[in-house]
This record gives C-alpha cells, sequence and structure tokens, in this order.
C-alpha cells in the first residue's frame, strides 16, 4: 500500500470529520422528523405488517405521494393570462444534471398545442433543390443521436435586473432545464432538400396558436441543431413541443420552436415580432442589441436557498447547477462571504458540452449568517460575472440574459433569503 500524501491525508481527515458530523447531524434529523414512535426500530412499522398494492397499479409511475409539493409553479401576478405565461422547474428539490420530463419548466406564448401525431407534418421548403414535407414516421426513420442540453429561457433571471425580487431559486433562476434529447441532426433534413447557394438562413415556425417563428442563422442549423422527437427516452411531453421540437444547444430557449411545423430556408433574417419586439436587449442609451443567441455561463446554488433552508447547525452540503452556451463547464467556485473568498466547488456527474453541471461544497455550519454564491467558468475561459459588472455594460432596462452571480443571505436560523451584496 502506498503512503497517503500530504493531499490524501488531509482528505483523510477531512472524511473522517465529515462522516462523524454526518452521523450527529443523522440523528438530530431524525429526532425531527420521526413523528410515529410505533413505526421506529425496534418496532415492525406499518408498511411490513400488510401486502403493499400491486404491480401495476400505476401503469405509469407517479412519485411518492409524500413528494407531492415538487412540482412546477407559476407566479400568478407575473402574467395575464395562463396561455401565455411560465411554470418554473423546482430547482431546490432537484439532484444531479437530469430534469424530471414531468418537473420542465415550461414556457408558452399561446397554450400548448394537441397535435395528432398521424395528422403532425413538418414542411420544409425555401432556398432548396427540393422541398420536402416530413410525418413523424420519415423523421423516426432517419438517422438519431441522443444529447444531454440545457435549454434555459433568454428571461430567466428577469426579474433580478433592478434589484433582489424573488424568494426561492424556483422562481430567480427556474426556467432552465437539461434533459437527453433522442433526434435527427437537423443538417440531415437540410441535405436531404438541397441547399441553393445563397441559403443562409432557417426560419423555424411553430405549429401553437402563437406560430411563433424565428430566424436561425444557418451556420448553427448545419453545426448541432437537432429535429428531436423525445426527451429523457420517452416521446416530448405535450407542453415541451409533442411530437417534434427544434433544439438549438446552448441558444436561447425562445428558438428552440415546439410543435414545429415549418422550416424555411432564406437568405436574410425574417425579423419576426419575437426578434425585434421581443427577445432583443435594451441598452442604458436606448439601443437594444438583436440576435442574442448565446446563453453565457451561469450557475445558483439550489440549496440552501429560499424554498431550502438549512434545518441545523454542523456538517452540510451546499449543492447547485452550473451550464453555459459556449460549451463545457470547467469549474465552479463557491463563497461563504458574498465574493470576497472563493473555493472551488466538487463538480459530481459527467460534464457535458452545453449541459448542466451538478457541483457540491461541504461545509460545517457553526450557525453563523453567510453570503453565499457560485460562480462559474467555462472551458471559453468565460467567467460568470457580478451583477453589479453586468449593469455597468447592460443598464438595468433588459429583461434578458441577466447570469449575474446570485446571492442568498443564510440566517442564524437556517432561513434563507434572496439579497444583492454592494
Ligand atoms: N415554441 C412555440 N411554438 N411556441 C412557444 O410559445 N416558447 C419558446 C420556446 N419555443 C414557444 C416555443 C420559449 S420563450 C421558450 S423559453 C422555450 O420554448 C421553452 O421551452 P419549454 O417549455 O420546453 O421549457
Amino acid at each position: 500500500m502506498t503512503e497517503p500524501t500530504d493531499r490524501t491525508k488531509a482528505s483523510r481527515r477531512c472524511f473522517l470529520s465529515m462522516t462523524a458530523g454526518l452521523a450527529a447531524a443523522g440523528a438530530g434529523v431524525r429526532a425531527a422528523l420521526a413523528d410515529n414512535a410505533k413505526n421506529l426500530p425496534p418496532n415492525v412499522p406499518d408498511w411490513t405488517r400488510s401486502l403493499g398494492a400491486g404491480v401495476g397499479t400505476t401503469p405509469y409511475g407517479v412519485p411518492s405521494k409524500y413528494e407531492k409539493d415538487v412540482i412546477r409553479r407559476t407566479v400568478p401576478w407575473l402574467t395575464a393570462t395562463p396561455e401565455s405565461s411560465v411554470a418554473f422547474t423546482p430547482l431546490h428539490e432537484l439532484d444531479g444534471i437530469i430534469t424530471p420530463n414531468g418537473l420542465c419548466f415550461e414556457r408558452h406564448h399561446g397554450g400548448i398545442a394537441e397535435i395528432d401525431p398521424h395528422d403532425y407534418r413538418l414542411m420544409l421548403h425555401g432556398l432548396v433543390d427540393k422541398p420536402l414535407i416530413f410525418a413523424l414516421e420519415d423523421i423516426k426513420r432517419l438517422p438519431r443521436v441522443n444529447k444531454i442540453y440545457f435549454l434555459e429561457c433568454a428571461a430567466n433571471s428577469g426579474m433580478e435586473w433592478r434589484g433582489a425580487q424573488l424568494n426561492g431559486c424556483q422562481y430567480t433562476h427556474g426556467m432552465v432545464h437539461c434533459v437527453q434529447y433522442t433526434g435527427v441532426p437537423l443538417k440531415l433534413l437540410l441535405e436531404q432538400a438541397g441547399l441553393k447557394p445563397n441559403a443562409k438562413w432557417i426560419l423555424a415556425e411553430g405549429g401553437d396558436a402563437a406560430a411563433m417563428d424565428r430566424s436561425i442563422p444557418l451556420d448553427k442549423a448545419l453545426d448541432d441543431c437537432l429535429i428531436a422527437y423525445r426527451m429523457n427516452g420517452e416521446m416530448l411531453r405535450p407542453e415541451q413541443g409533442y411530437p417534434v421540437r427544434l433544439v438549438v444547444p446552448g441558444w436561447q430557449g425562445n428558438v428552440w420552436v415546439k410543435w414545429l411545423r415549418r422550416l424555411k430556408v432564406g437568405d436574410q433574417p425574417w425579423y419576426t415580432r419575437e426578434e425585434t419586439s421581443k427577445y432583443t436587449d435594451l441598452l442604458a442609451d436606448g439601443r437594444a442589441r438583436k440576435f442574442t443567441y448565446v446563453m453565457d455561463a451561469k450557475s445558483v446554488i439550489t440549496s440552501p436557498s429560499p424554498q431550502a433552508p438549512l434545518k441545523q447547525k454542523g456538517f452540510t452540503v451546499i449543492s447547485g447547477l452550473a451550464w453555459s452556451g459556449r460549451g463545457k463547464v470547467k469549474r465552479v467556485d463557491v463563497s461563504l462571504d458574498g465574493g470576497r473568498n472563493w473555493r472551488t466547488a466538487r463538480i459530481d456527474g459527467p460534464v457535458f458540452d452545453k449541459a448542466c453541471v451538478r457541483f457540491y461544497a461541504e461545509i460545517d455550519w457553526n450557525g453563523e449568517p453567510l453570503l453565499l454564491q457560485s460562480r462559474a467558468m467555462d472551458e471559453t475561459g468565460y467567467v460568470q460575472p457580478t451583477k453589479e459588472s453586468l449593469r455597468k455594460i447592460r443598464g438595468v432596462n433588459s429583461i434578458y440574459h441577466n447570469n449575474g452571480i446570485q446571492t442568498w443571505s443564510l440566517k442564524a436560523d437556517g432561513e434563507v433569503e434572496n439579497v444583492e451584496v454592494g
């Protein structure tokens, strides 16, 4: 056996003190949660005394009834109608990098289209040699790929531009999800149709009541866009665009057109409503940035957070998510004192291109108030900025692309509040 180096000795010491702390913490949690002594050891609990429900009771499985609060949530005052609205991912209740299908945030402009897959068609026309119409089965017959990507709405954290607003990472950061898509590279469809020499842009249009349409540069369409029909193995959920949506890795969610109906190839952008009056970034001097597609590196501590307060002192795991539309997340730092000092967090699980990563930082909390922050860095060298530095460049008129560092104030009683540090 090789002698442990100083580093491994240190980490072993750390692990030992961690496990001692954990044992103490576990006893505390058990005492706090125990409400029916007859089910506790050494007694035989109720659920062991009779047969459980039969196999097939739930042909499509649902979470335990004890997890009933793990749900998407809306902010009622945010939008005038439920058809054009958003329900947020409960990030504080999740772990790992994959968002369960039923918890992925949903954002629609004209309600959820209900499309009979037999009547579904995708039209491909414009500057092509041979216009084509694909039925769903035609798309499913083409060579497919499986890719894990995050999708973030450009308006995620949009309410926070003028200061801390919403108390919960579900609301401040919950317009992001990360799933595995199965689909066909858009490049294959375009090659089948044959591109004219002057082809430069693609218009993607949805089949919903909003007929949402966006212009996408041909380079991106040929690079990594997918015509996706499955998420996490099963067919897309209706709210995520059943039966087919466009996947535009790393780019703002608005261009990921759902219920995809039409792709038109052109030689210039279309300047649709969604890329002129909306999804442009109004600067302080009145000019607007347009076609700001890429979602820059961002991160958030999901626990502890306002909806996930700390229940006791001692050993605890700080957990969070980070992502970058420019590639892989390379490093995540965590600060306990509002950004004065940083420590490198532990990334656990796979690190994919343009996908979420899960990070952890273990601490032994003695009950003193902390200012928790996380800061993502991606493989291009881009570092997530502070909100202050972002506002210096972008002003406060924007709604979109707020990737500033989030601060949670952890108080002595374990409650957590959304705050900003000067
Ligand atoms: N596609 C269509 N056809 N209609 C829509 O309203 N909303 C867009 C985009 N695609 C939308 C759409 C917006 S603004 C976002 S952020 C993403 O879908 C949200 O995707 P999700 O609902 O799967 O989370």
